[in-house]
C-alpha cells in the first residue's frame, strides 16, 4: 500500500470508530421526585432488565445507565405511583424528539403536581410531556 493508501484506510478506521462509539452512547436516565411532598414510588424496566421498585423522596432522585444497543431499540419504561395517581410511558426509546432532550445523555424525567416533564437538553427548561390518571 501507498502511504497515501494507508492514511485513507487509517482516516476510515478512525470514522468508523467515532460513529460507532456515538451509536454506543452511554445515557443516564433520572427519575426525579419534583413533587410537593410525598414519595413518589417508581417501577422502571426494559425487555430483559427489571429495575424493581423504588421509593423516592421529595427532591431525590433514582438514576440507572446503560448503552444503546446495535440497533438501538433499546427501550426502557417507568411506571410511577403517588398519593392516587399514576402515569406509565416510556422513558427511553429511539425518538429521535426524546433523544435530542435528552442531549444524547441524560434523560431527566420529573414528577410535577400537574405531571411529568422532561428536561431539554439537561438545561434548566423542562416541559411537559405526560398527565398523571386515576388510579
Ligand atoms: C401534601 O400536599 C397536599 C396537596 O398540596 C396537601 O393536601 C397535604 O396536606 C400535604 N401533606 C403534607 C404531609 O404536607
Ligand atoms: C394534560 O391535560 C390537559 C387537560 O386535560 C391537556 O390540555 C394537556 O394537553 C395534557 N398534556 C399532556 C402533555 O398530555
Amino acid at each position: 500500500m501507498s502511504p497515501w493508501h494507508c492514511f485513507v484506510v487509517a482516516l476510515t478506521l478512525a470514522l468508523s470508530i467515532s460513529q460507532s462509539s456515538a451509536l454506543f452512547n452511554r445515557y443516564h436516565v433520572y427519575v426525579v421526585n419534583g413533587l410537593a411532598n410525598g414519595t413518589l414510588t417508581a417501577h422502571c424496566q426494559s425487555k430483559d432488565d427489571d429495575l424493581g421498585f423504588h421509593y423516592i423522596p421529595v427532591n431525590g432522585n433514582f438514576m440507572w445507565s446503560f448503552r444503546t444497543n446495535f440497533l438501538s431499540t433499546t427501550l426502557y419504561f417507568c411506571h410511577l405511583w403517588w398519593a392516587k395517581l399514576d402515569a406509565a410511558f416510556e422513558v427511553f426509546n429511539k425518538d429521535p424528539k426524546l433523544r435530542k432532550f435528552c442531549g444524547y445523555t441524560d434523560c431527566i424525567w420529573k414528577a410535577q403536581v400537574d405531571g411529568i416533564y422532561l428536561s431539554y437538553n439537561q438545561k434548566k427548561r423542562f416541559e411537559k410531556w405526560y398527565n398523571w390518571t386515576k388510579v
